[in-house]
C-alpha cells in the first residue's frame, strides 16, 4: 500500500509517499520560518497562505522523487489537528480532493501520534520498535509521556500543567535576545557554556508524579539575564544551565514513567527530541537499565509528512477511512 503524508498543522508544508512494503519512498518539506521571523512568532494567517502556495508543488516533487504516478497512490493521509486551523484547512483540503479523484481512501491522522510512530519508521540494530512502550512527546505544543499499549491504544501518563518543553526553550531563547525559533539556537549557544555556572531547579522532580511544569524555569532565567552582564559567555553559561535543567527534569520523570508502566522501552519524539544533550542523556539511562531508547532521525523529530504518510498507511492497514466531508480538529486529545 503506498499512501500519500500531507502535514499542514503549523509553519511546515511536509508531504511524503510511505509503501507498506518497501518504506518511506520520498519525502519534502518546505519550512515557513523565514517567512514568520520578522514576527517572532507564527502568524496563522501568513502560515495558510504559503501552504497553499507551496503544497501541491511540493506533492509533485515528492511524487517525482518516488518515481511514481499519482494514481498509483493507495490512499492519502493528512493532519486533521491539532494545530492552526486555516493551516489544517488546507492540508485536508487537498487531501480529501485528491483522495476523491483518485477514488482512494483518506485519512485523518492526530499530530501527536504521527510524531510518536516516528521513531518505529527508523531501521535499528536492535530491530524494530514495537509496542509496548513509554512515549515522551515533547515538541512546541505538547508534553507528554504516553503508554503505548499497541498502536491506537494510549494512556497519558503525564503532561505539562504549563509550557510545553519546546515553548519554554523557546520563550527563554527569545529573552535573552536569539532569533525565532529559539530552540535550536538556545541548543547550540549550550554548547558553548560551561557546565555548573548556572543552575536552575529541576521543576516538579521532588514530589512524586508525572507531570510537568516549564514556565517557572523560564522566569528563574530571566532573573538570572537581568542581573548578568548580558555577555555572549554569560548568555551561553546561562543556556547550558537552563538546557541541563531541562534534560534532567525530563530524563527523571522518563525514568518514573518506564518505572510506573513496567517498561524497559522508552521512544522520543516531537521537536525538542532533536535535542542532541536530551538525546545522549537518555540514551545513557536506557543503557544503565539495559532497556532501549529510540528517536525519529532528528529531521523527523520536528513537523514533517513521512511522520504522517506512516500513521496513516498503519491506520489504513488497520481498515479505517473516513467519509469524505472535509473536517479538522483544532484542538484534539489524542
Ligand atoms: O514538533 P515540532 O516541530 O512542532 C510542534 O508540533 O510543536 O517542535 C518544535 C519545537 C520548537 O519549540 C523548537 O524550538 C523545538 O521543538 N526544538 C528544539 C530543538 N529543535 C527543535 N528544542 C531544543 N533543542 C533542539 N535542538
Ligand atoms: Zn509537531
Amino acid at each position: 500500500m503506498k499512501v500519500l503524508g500531507i502535514e499542514t498543522s503549523c509553519d511546515e508544508t511536509g508531504v511524503a509517499v510511505y509503501d507498506t512494503e518497501a518504506g518511506l519512498r520520498a519525502h519534502a518539506l518546505y519550512s515557513q520560518v523565514a517567512l514568520h521571523a520578522e514576527y517572532g512568532g507564527v502568524v496563522p494567517e501568513l502560515a495558510s497562505r504559503d501552504h497553499v502556495r507551496k503544497l501541491l508543488p511540493l506533492i509533485r516533487q515528492t511524487l517525482a522523487e518516488a518515481g511514481m504516478a499519482v494514481d498509483e497512490l493507495d490512499g492519502v493521509a493528512y493532519t486533521a489537528g491539532p494545530g492552526l486551523v486555516g493551516a489544517l484547512l488546507v492540508g485536508a483540503g487537498v487531501a480529501r480532493s485528491l483522495a476523491w479523484a483518485l477514488d482512494v481512501p483518506a485519512v485523518a491522522v492526530h499530530h501527536m501520534e504521527g510524531h510518536l510512530l516516528a521513531p518505529l519508521m527508523e531501521e535499528t540494530d536492535e530491530g524494530p520498535l514495537e509496542p509496548p512502550f513509554v512515549a515522551l512527546l515533547v515538541s512546541g505544543g505538547h508534553t507528554q509521556l504516553v503508554a503505548v499499549d499497541a498502536i491506537g491504544r494510549y494512556r497519558l501518563l503525564g503532561e505539562t500543567l504549563d509550557d510545553a518543553a519546546g515553548e519554554a526553550f523557546d520563550k527563554t531563547a527569545k529573552l535573552m535576545g536569539l532569533p525565532y525559533p529559539g530552540g535550536p539556537h538556545l541548543a547550540a549557544m549550550a554548547e558553548q557554556g560551561t557546565p555548573g555556572a548556572y543552575r536552575f531547579s529541576r521543576p516538579m522532580t521532588d514530589r512524586p508524579g508525572l507531570d510537568f511544569s516549564f514556565s517557572g524555569l523560564k522566569t528563574q532565567v530571566l532573573l538570572a539575564w537581568q542581573k548578568s552582564d548580558q555577555s555572549d559567555t554569560t548568555r551561553a553559561d546561562i543556556a547550558r544551565g537552563f538546557e541541563d535543567a531541562v534534560v534532567e527534569t525530563l530524563a527523571i520523570k522518563c525514568e518514573r514513567a518506564l518505572d510506573a508502566a513496567g517498561c524497559e522501552t522508552l521512544v522520543v519524539a516531537g521537536g525538542v527530541g532533536a535535542n542532541r544533550r536530551l538525546r545522549a542523556r537518555l540514551q545513557a539511562m536506557a543503557e544503565q537499565r539495559g532497556g532501549r531508547v529510540g528517536f525519529p532521525r532528528p529531521a523527523f523529530c520536528t513537523d514533517n509528512g513521512a511522520m504522517i504518510a506512516f500513521a496513516g498507511a498503519l491506520r489504513l492497514q488497520a481498515g479505517q477511512s473516513e467519509d469524505a466531508s472535509v473536517r479538522v480538529t483544532p484542538r484534539w486529545d489524542m
